[in-house]
């Protein structure tokens, strides 16, 4: 993946971070779209440290101004996008969906899915010009199965399963290859949002007992990000330590 362009969003931290190191250490120029100006900067600074070209976009995915110009940047900088990870996500307040606000619904639909949509919408044309690309989305084990008090957060990673399902068809004669990931638990500040209560249901429910490490997420992104992944796409890819039964 030597010298290939690849954005991450949500790369200041978590596993977007680590997508952002396993990416850079693959050979890709690395840039972070994230709304987190502190945590962006850190974090390209230590990918540079470590001899990775990297660049922070500070950006917020929700809002369509911000994707457009933090893409005309982009554009004008490297003309070509070879590799986009919509990894930003929010889980929202845990709640019963009759206790859960209209308000909150729209945060985390802006959040999960509206994000990952204008993201395909302005970086697929990019990728149509050199007919070549390489996009991940990362939904969750949730998506599949639905945890409880988790419905805006469940519902619309079930949503990104499908817009990768749509989009990978649509592509399925380009060089552009659509897939999705599904982690089950993996340890980082995401899961603060969560009550002890939600956490132990969802380990309780996964046979290997474990969560999962950022490592492995990072691991099964850079083969869905190369080359090699050729002949897949439109599809899941299962990374919950065997909770999937599909
Ligand atoms: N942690 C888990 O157990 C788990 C399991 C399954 C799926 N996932 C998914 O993996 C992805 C990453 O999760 P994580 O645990 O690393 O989360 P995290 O909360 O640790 O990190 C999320 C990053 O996204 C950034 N971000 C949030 N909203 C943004 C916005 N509107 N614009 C730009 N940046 C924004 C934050 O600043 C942060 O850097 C999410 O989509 C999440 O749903 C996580």
């Amino acid at each position: 993946m030597n010298q290939q362009v690849a954005i991450i969003t949500g790369a200041a931290r978590g596993i977007g971070n680590g997508i952002a190191q396993r990416l850079g250490a693959d050979g890709c120029k690395v840039i972070i779209f994230d709304f987190d100006s502190k945590g962006g900067d850190k974090a390209s600074e230590d990918l540079i440290n470590q001899g990775i070209e990297a660049y922070f976009f500070d950006t917020d995915v929700t809002n369509e101004k911000s994707v457009l110009n933090s893409m005309n940047l982009v554009k004008e900088k490297f003309q070509q996008v070879d590799i986009l990870v919509n990894n930003v996500g929010i889980t929202g307040s845990p709640n019963n969906l009759w206790e859960t606000s209209v308000q909150e619904m729209d945060r985390v639909y802006f959040a999960n899915l509206r994000s990952v949509f204008l993201m395909c919408n302005v970086v697929t044309p990019i990728m149509l010009q050199k007919n070549y690309g390489r996009i991940i989305n990362i939904a969750s084990i949730a998506g599949k199965e639905g945890n409880p008090k988790m419905s805006p957060y469940s519902s619309t990673k079930a949503a990104v399963i499908g817009l990768t399902k749509s989009l990978g068809k649509e592509l399925a004669e380009t060089g552009i290859r659509v897939n999705c990931v599904t982690p089950a638990v993996v340890k980082t500040k995401l899961l603060e949002q969560v009550t002890e209560e939600v956490l132990d249901y969802m380990v309780e429910k996964i046979p290997m007992k474990r969560t999962v490490e950022i490592s492995e997420v990072a691991s099964i992104v850079s083969w869905l990000s190369s080359k090699e992944c050729s002949a897949s796409t439109g599809a899941v890819f299962d990374i919950s330590g065997g909770r999937a039964t599909y």
